[in-house]
């Protein structure tokens, strides 16, 4: 049978297992509050790129359930995402971008909050939790 040793481990992991599973859930809660302010109004609620903006717009706002459809591969393409919605690196680099640079945007609230190295940390962790949020609406 199990020794005590392996029954401590195995609680262990499973502890592990819960409070991970729970911290992501939390991410996607600030993170689709975010995304209902900051978002919504060009994605839509549901992501799919119909927000009461988009008719307004020239660039249509994505579809934003597709984009591990999109990815080819099926799989969430994580830090595209990232670096989408961060906005301060150049990623396709073609033109002009329609979506706002939410990286400073953040930034400047950050950094009067915080200071300039606590204002990065917490931006990144702002544009992560969107980040999950996302994945947490892929369509299958
Ligand atoms: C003012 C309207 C507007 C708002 C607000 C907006 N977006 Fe966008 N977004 C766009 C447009 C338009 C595109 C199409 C690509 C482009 O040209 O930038 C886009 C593209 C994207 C993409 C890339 C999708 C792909 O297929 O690669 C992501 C991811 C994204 N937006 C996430 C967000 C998130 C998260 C927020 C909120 C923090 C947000 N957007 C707020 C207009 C907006």
């Amino acid at each position: 049978m199990f020794s005590k040793k392996k029954i401590t481990a195995l609680a262990l992991l499973l502890t592990t297992l819960s409070i991970s599973s729970l911290a992501s859930a939390e991410e996607e809660l600030i993170g689709s509050n975010e995304y209902r302010v900051s978002c919504a109004s060009c994605h839509g609620i549901g992501g799919k790129g119909d927000g009461q903006m988009a008719k307004f717009l020239t660039v249509k706002p994505s579809n934003l359930t597709m984009l591990a459809k999109n990815a080819g591969n099926s799989v969430y393409p994580f830090l595209k995402v990232f670096q989408v919605i961060d906005g301060r690196t150049e990623v396709s680099g073609h033109g002009d971008r329609a979506m706002p640079v939410w990286g400073d945007r953040y930034n400047k609230e950050a950094i009067k909050k915080y200071g300039s190295f606590g204002g990065e940390t917490a931006t990144r962790a702002r544009v992560l939790e969107l980040v999950y949020y996302l994945q947490s609406i892929q369509e299958k």
